[in-house]
């Protein structure tokens, strides 16, 4: 931090960096316990089904959900707890103030990633914005920890605009380079899902998976030959109770605190859908318009992963066709939906083959409603 940061820069994506946990819930595994749970919830409230008096839950399928997501399975930081019928939530032992927390560990891994990918010296990078759905406690900030554990000399805090953090992150990255206030900046996005989703709601519980990912926005000037520039940036939120999780500090302390179904993640699935699918695709044609880009001339779409219905939709508004996989690749048959993460891993899977001049688009939508779009083209 220093007489560095002097000059309007021009902002580009140096690298990312990508962590993804070992264990991994297939559809079978997630559909076999949630149906015990079931089972057993049915066996408890026998009586009182017989009577009349509590509904019988429903069985969950295999077919279900990946008709109406395209998910076959998520990463989880820790399987074991999830899929017990009994606890069905993620589980580990709690750490001390003087052991890096979970989300930092991750988001570190990740960071790590991007900055060996840019060639990048941690002690160049000026801020770290830890930009996610799922902050591990309000503070100390994710971002300093994840700056102290990295060795930046800067600044760092955290962001959230759910599932369209890691944008709304790149954006004001890339608006702190414009403005000369850094020169290198980690947008780092620790998605630990498992633990705002409700495992025992059938709507639901297949819906999302634990990850984490980097992005390093720089000034072109400093950037490696390799890198994408960023053509345009920009953002979106509509207020919206569809997707909503009202888990706080100002309710634990009542009966219906923590552990109660609006405490998790609930969404209007198909309000959700039928909402967001207009919006976004017209966002990206006007955001096409106004950076004079032809928006069928778009070489790749990297897209929020919800649904798969729904970036089918997205990509055929804006391509004028139906997309193949290699116009609008997907991550959702293994990662599932991993909130601000999505379409970053999506990039960063999907991203190597593209030639110099190839121009895409990173794209995100989600809770608030929010949505972010970053028009990149490849340069080196
Ligand atoms: N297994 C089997 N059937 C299930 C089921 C399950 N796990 N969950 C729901 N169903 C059934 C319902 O009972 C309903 O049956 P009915 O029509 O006989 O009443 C039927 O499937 C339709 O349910 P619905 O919830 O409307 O499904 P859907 O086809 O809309 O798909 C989502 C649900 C959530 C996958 C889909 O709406 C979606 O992905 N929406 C967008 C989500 C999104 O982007 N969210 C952002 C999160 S960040």
């Amino acid at each position: 931090m220093s007489d560095r940061m002097q000059h309007a820069g021009r902002p580009v994506i140096s690298a990312t960096g990508l962590f993804t946990p070992e264990d991994s819930i297939s559809n079978a595994e997630l559909v076999a316990s949630f149906n015990d749970y079931v089972r057993r919830e049915n066996a408890r409230n026998a009586a009182g089904i017989e009577a009349g008096e509590v509904e019988a839950l429903t069985e969950s399928s295999v077919e279900f959900i990946e008709k109406a997501s395209g998910i076959k399975a998520r990463h989880v930081m820790t399987k074991a707890p999830v899929l017990d019928p009994e606890i069905m939530a993620p589980r580990w032992d709690e750490r001390g103030n003087d052991e890096l927390s979970v989300l930092a560990e991750i988001g570190v891994k990740a960071a790590r990633q991007a900055l060996e990918r840019a060639g990048r010296d941690a002690a160049d990078v000026d801020a770290v914005l830890c930009a996610a759905s799922n902050m591990e406690r309000p503070y100390p900030a994710m971002a300093i920890e994840i700056q102290q554990a990295l060795g930046i000399d800067g600044f760092g805090f955290d962001m959230n605009v759910a599932c369209s953090s890691a944008t709304f992150g790149i954006q004001t990255a890339a608006d702190y380079i414009r403005a000369g206030n850094a020169r290198s900046v980690l947008v780092v996005s620790p998605e630990i899902t498992s633990g705002h989703l409700n495992w025992r709601d059938r709507d639901s519980h297949f819906i999302f998976g634990d990850v984490a990912t980097a992005v390093l926005v720089e000034d072109a000037a400093l950037a490696p030959a390799e890198h994408w520039e960023i053509l345009g940036t920009k953002l979106k939120t509509v207020f919206s109770n569809n997707i909503r999780n009202n888990f706080g500090f100002l309710n634990r302390a009542s009966p219906e605190g923590v552990g109660a179904a609006d405490k998790l993640f609930v969404q209007e699935g198909r309000k959700v859908f039928k909402e967001v699918v207009p919006m976004v695709a017209q966002m990206i044609l006007d955001e096409a318009d106004r950076l004079d880009i032809d928006p069928q001339g778009l070489r790749r779409l990297w897209l929020h992963q919800a649904n798969a219905g729904m970036n089918r939709l997205i990509a055929h508004r804006v391509l004028g066709h139906e997309a193949n996989d290699d116009e609008s690749p997907t991550v959702l048959d293994t990662y599932g939906n991993t909130s601000s993460a999505g379409s970053i891993i999506a990039f960063h899977l999907h991203s190597g083959d593209l030639a110099p001049g190839d121009t895409g688009l990173i794209c995100s939508f989600g809770a608030g409603y929010s949505a972010g779009t970053v028009f990149v083209r490849k340069a080196g």
